[in-house]
């Protein structure tokens, strides 16, 4: 990257002009979320190393999983870092049973904002130092600012979503986000702390010969899942595709925004809907891949458009470039 460093404090404050609502409440958010992937990214360098970032922590989370102690250490930082950004009026994690208001705590009544996260994305890879990361989302309330939160704040469709973004800790510690106005990637300059330009204005390749799924499940994809993966597999002669599945949907997603491709996690006997959770995985991977120029669709429509019933329902997710995820719905 040539030119001078921009960093993202300065960057969101830049761009503050393209919020519809410049109030610099949505920058001060959208600053507390990138102190808090600092923090976490701080600790994870430590895995291995201190008691408190590997391992389990013997509890299981509401989705019936292992929580290990660095989802719940990361899920901590975040609460914290919310609560007192007083921009956020509330919150709900995966790591959460139901969402989290913050209206006793608050600094200011007036907090418009309430953020869904994923505090640690495809924990499992913790223990073996593979990439991990944190997927966030971010809507305006709709019920009456200065009161409790309430449940509707957080059900709502995708397409209300006002900013979405993922921290990716891998090799480099990378944030992008999306307001509806593009995609933007920041690389942590750990020297000086402060995560800075590296992707502006990202756009994923229509069309890559990468395909991302757990290839372990193909027994019990659907048909058209399984025609999709044929194609890939089969050469006709030309390069055939390249299976890349890190088991962690934000790292896969990650390589796939930049380089092309497409991640599918479709229904299988065990998670016949889905295993992905729709409210704080694909609705802010969705309105980013839209915003860079791909799709993100359940099979029958924009994973953007469902309208949401419960805070943790999943659903099935094929996302990435615009005509591989079309390619794929031909059937
Ligand atoms: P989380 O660690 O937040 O529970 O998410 C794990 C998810 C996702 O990151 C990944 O793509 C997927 O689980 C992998 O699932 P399989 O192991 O079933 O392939
Ligand atoms: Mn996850
Ligand atoms: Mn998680």
């Amino acid at each position: 990257m040539s030119g001078r460093i921009i960093t993202l404090d300065e960057f969101i404050f830049e761009k503050q002009k393209d919020f519809p609502y410049a109030s610099g409440e949505l920058s001060g958010l959208l600053r507390d979320i990138g102190v808090a992937a600092k923090i976490v990214n701080r600790d994870l360098g430590k895995a291995g190393l201190v008691d408190h970032i590997i391992g389990q922590t013997g509890t299981t989370n509401i989705q019936g999983e292992e929580v290990k102690k660095l989802d719940e250490f990361a899920n901590n930082i975040l609460i914290e870092c919310l609560k007192t950004s007083g921009e956020c009026c509330g919150v709900a994690s995966e790591e959460e049973d139901t969402f989290i208001s913050f209206h006793e705590s608050q600094r200011y009544s007036n907090a418009k904002y309430v953020v869904l996260f994923d505090p640690l994305d495809g924990s499992s890879n913790i223990d073996v130092g593979a990439p991990v990361g944190t997927i966030f989302s971010i809507y305006k309330r709709v019920s009456p600012i200065g009161g409790a939160c309430t449940i509707e704040d957080f059900l709502q469709p995708g397409t209300a979503q006002v900013a979405a973004g993922y921290v990716m800790y891998g090799s480099s510690t990378m944030l992008f986000y999306t307001t509806g106005a593009g995609v933007n990637g920041f690389t942590l300059d750990r020297s000086i702390g402060e995560f800075c330009l590296s992707h502006p204005d990202v756009k994923t390749p229509v069309m890559a010969k990468t395909y991302s799924c757990n290839q372990g499940n193909y027994a019990t994809f659907s048909p058209s899942v399984k025609t999709f993966i044929d194609y890939c597999q089969s050469s006709d002669g030309k390069k055939p595709f390249s299976l890349r599945y890190i088991g962690s949907m934000v790292a896969d997603f990650h390589r796939n925004l930049i380089k092309g491709g497409i991640f599918m996690y479709p229904g299988t006997a065990s998670a016949p809907k889905g295993k992905l959770r729709l409210m704080y995985e694909c609705n802010p991977l969705a309105f980013l891949q839209e915003q860079a120029g791909g799709k993100a669709d359940w099979g029958g429509g924009r994973i953007m458009e469902i309208v949401p019933t419960e805070l943790h329902q999943r659903t099935i997710v094929y996302i990435g470039s615009a005509g591989l995820v079309e390619k794929l719905m031909e059937g």
